[in-house]
């Protein structure tokens, strides 16, 4: 029988998170014990009435205080680093990841995947790719947390977040949420499967057919109405939208934004906050009237049309 008390390290930057951990740990039960042991020692050989040595040995005070403060100095520059660049792999994603959309809600997880497929607190995944998840929440604070993997990102309403790993074993794993979000937040967890990429690909495609989540965004692009002004020979004068994803997108105020996932979801809940140059701001807000889901699945659509050119407005 075993009595685990570490998780599984199951995730490539899982193993530099441990040594990271336990250097820290190690360091700082040296000084504990560099600081303890001492005092316990004097605590009897200077005992009230024991005979011991009490004249001043006249250290070079100068010379201890600079030392003790040097080089601990640079033990905790060399921790910074490390830190510093476990944190810098742990941020920035590597190409080619595989996207996936995490929506926090009270108290559930949902899942989508590019294909379509969608899950509530289970989570499949191949091994050996690296997944960036995109986080976003229906309403307050959550925390995503996959202890075997070593990954826990904040999901806070009104924006997204995002988390990147690869793991690297076949398995299953569990996830939690780690930020305290009412009555039933330590019910909030879920499972990962970790599957060969064969049988991910056959869950993948197992079921129904269904639609992807470009598909999905573009049905409610027209459903929402958003076709009306913003594809070609209308009415109303609004931007095009293919070619646009990841470009730099000139504002009426002169400046430029680069249109990525954050500057998508603003234009649909805040559209007057960042006009496109050239266009008035008639565009209604959809704030309350569009789920995080739907958010998502809109910007997979726009992402989707994303190399295809733009047709020029009569
Ligand atoms: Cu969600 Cu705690």
């Amino acid at each position: 029988m075993t009595f685990p008390i570490f998780p599984k390290a199951a995730s490539t930057t899982a193993v530099q998170t441990d040594y990271l951990y336990f250097m820290l740990l190690g360091f700082s039960a040296f000084i504990l014990a560099l600081v303890f042991f001492p005092m316990i020692v004097f605590l009897f050989k200077y005992r009230r009435g024991k005979k011991a040595n009490r004249v001043d040995p006249h250290l070079p005070e100068m010379k201890v205080e600079v030392t003790w403060t040097i080089i601990p100095i640079f033990i905790s520059l060399g921790f910074f680093a490390l830190g510093a660049r476990a944190y810098f792999t742990e941020e920035v994603p590597p190409d080619g990841t595989l996207e996936i959309n995490v929506i926090g809600k009270q108290w559930m997880w949902k899942i989508q995947h590019q294909e379509g497929n969608r899950e509530i607190n289970e989570l499949h995944l191949p091994v050996g790719r690296a997944v960036k998840l995109t986080l976003a929440s229906e309403d307050v604070i959550h925390s995503f947390f996959i202890p075997a993997f070593r990954i826990k990102q904040d999901v806070v309403p009104g924006r997204f977040t995002t988390e990147w790993f690869q793991p690297t074993q076949i398995g299953v794993y569990h996830f939690y949420c780690s930020e305290y979000c009412g009555a039933d937040h330590s019910k909030m967890q879920g499972t990962v499967f970790v599957l060969s990429p064969t049988e991910y690909q056959n869950w993948l495609t197992r079921g129904e057919p269904k639609n992807s989540l470009a598909q999905s965004g573009e049905n409610l692009f027209r459903q929402l109405g958003c076709s009306g002004c913003h594809v070609n020979s209308q009415a109303v004068h609004a931007p095009p939208l293919e070619g646009l994803y990841e470009k730099l997108v000139p504002l009426n105020d002169g400046t430029f934004v680069r249109a990525d996932d954050k500057y998508i979801r603003d234009s649909i809940l805040l559209p007057n906050s960042q006009i496109a140059a050239g266009y008035q701001p008639v565009m209604p807000t959809f704030q309350g009237h569009i789920t995080e889901e739907q958010l998502l699945q809109l910007i997979a659509y726009i992402k989707s049309i994303g190399n295809e050119t733009p047709q020029k407005n009569p």
